[in-house]
């Protein structure tokens, strides 16, 4: 008997269990935008360039057009649907509105949910590229224009929205820094 090419899985996207049939070449992209109609998660180059399709597995950032749906059984999904509380927009996707960090849009899921991931691994200490001290000890460099930028540099925007997007980021990050210190 010819082995199955597919397989019923079950992925938690948003904190809901969605059970669903798929072939096993189905990347986590097309399960996401054409079996579950989550179509906030874009697709650009379907080849892990463009970081259109970023989503948050166990809250770290990937790329779904990379991911096949059957490995990402057992993960805990995130996609732009499930960023906010309910009608409280995320901080990120707040500072994105005020200060017009797109201008098409088509980006801007991707980007909100990169920038989302690169906020908490700056505050973890995760150095980057530019970090000058990469030392542990020398805790989180400064979230400076070019700390964001390289951070950010998997995320294309084709409409070239990239100075209004850095502005957002800090702003994101300075208002969770508020929030965290306010609660401590
Ligand atoms: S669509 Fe996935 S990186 Fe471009
Ligand atoms: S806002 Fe148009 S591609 Fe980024």
């Amino acid at each position: 008997m010819a082995p199955s090419t597919s397989s019923a899985i079950t992925l938690n996207i948003n904190g809901e269990k969605h059970a669903l049939p798929v072939d096993h070449r189905t990347t986590l992209l097309d399960a996401l935008r054409e079996h579950l109609d989550l179509t906030g998660t874009k697709k650009g180059c379907d080849h892990g360039q463009c970081g259109a399709c970023t989503v948050l597995l166990d809250g770290r950032r990937a790329v779904s057009c990379l991911q096949l749906a059957v490995a990402a059984e057992g993960r805990e999904i995130t996609t732009i649907e499930g960023v906010a509380d309910g009608e409280q927009l995320h901080p990120v996707q707040q500072a994105f509105l005020d200060l017009d960090g797109y201008q098409c849009g088509y980006c801007t899921p991707g980007q909100i949910c990169s920038a989302i991931a690169v906020i908490e691994e700056h505050a973890a200490g995760w150095p980057s590229a530019v970090t000058d001290d990469v030392r542990p000890e020398a805790g989180p460099p400064p979230l400076t224009a070019e700390e964001i930028r390289e951070r950010m540099s998997g995320n294309l925007c084709r409409c070239g929205a990239y100075v209004s997007i850095v502005q957002a980021v800090a702003q994101a990050a300075e208002a969770e820094q508020k929030t965290k210190e306010a609660a401590a």
